[in-house]
């Protein structure tokens, strides 16, 4: 079990409407008590912020952003601001998911600017990181991850790094329903924290950076994941999208 306080996502990603995201929102609110234990946020899709961030506004759940823009305003068609988030209450953004990496085409480069763009505008990030199938098959999982973690956090200094939480989604357990064993996860969680600590930044500072696992996580398999040294929580789609799973998360992930 890590030391670290765990934290726990919910990435709606793009699903639910303005009644379905309000009623979820609402109920997670109304059922989950107000804890020290844990550090929660909930990343609606953007026509859901403002609307979910006043329903949560005082709650123990932050809200989060999928996306953002790198740019602080100007001619960028169709995309969100920074500051624009914070004004709906947003505190945490997502940068690098396997989504936008492999679905949407974003690279490690732009992934950085963004990253360095966000820690500036004083939000919280999760980089997420993790390999494909096929990299996995090929013994490439630490590789990747170290190369995705190094670029994504290029230029973060030792101070932005306490605003900084990795998240290790495996591409092939994402929505899938696979999830890497608890030995397997800890495995690329150790390897990611060795890579923090000496490639990165300072072991004492590394040491401190959380890292949690994304990947079909259920209520079912949270606590022999967050059993692991170190698995200091939940990257969560699917399973966050039901109120009754969720909450089932978040109390493994303080309990086990
Ligand atoms: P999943 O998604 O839990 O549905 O696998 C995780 C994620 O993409 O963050």
């Amino acid at each position: 079990m890590s030391t670290r306080k765990p934290f726990v996502g919910g990435n709606w990603k793009m699903n639910l409407n303005a009644a379905a995201a309000t009623a979820l929102a609402q109920s997670l609110v109304d059922r989950i008590p107000a804890t020290d234990k844990l550090d929660l946020f909930i990343s609606p899709p953007f026509p859901y912020l403002a609307h979910v961030g006043k329903i949560i506004a005082d709650s123990p759940i932050q809200l989060a952003a999928q996306d953002f823009c790198r740019q602080a305003d100007g001619a960028f068609t169709g995309e969100v601001s920074l500051a624009m988030l914070a004004d709906c209450g947003v505190s945490v953004v997502l940068a690098g998911h396997s989504e936008r990496r492999h679905v949407i085409g974003e690279a490690d480069t732009l992934i950085n600017e963004k990253l360095l763009a966000a820690l500036e505008a004083n939000m919280h990030v999760v980089l997420c990181v993790g390999e494909k199938l096929q990299q996995r098959q090929l013994q490439q999982t630490d590789a990747i991850n170290c190369s995705q973690v190094g670029y994504g956090l290029a230029g973060v200094t030792a101070k932005q790094m306490e605003r900084v939480t990795v998240a290790y989604e495996p591409v092939w357990a994402i929505g899938t329903g696979k999830t890497s064993t608890p030995q397997d996860a800890q495995e690329a969680h150790e390897a990611i924290r060795a890579f923090l600590c000496f490639g990165v930044c300072d072991e004492p500072v590394g040491r401190d950076v959380r890292i949690m696992y994304g990947g079909s996580v259920k209520p079912d398999n949270a606590a022999d994941l967050i059993a692991q040294g170190d698995v200091d929580g939940f990257l969560v789609g699917g399973a966050s999208l039901e109120a009754d799973d969720f909450i089932a998360i978040t109390e493994a992930a303080v309990t086990s």
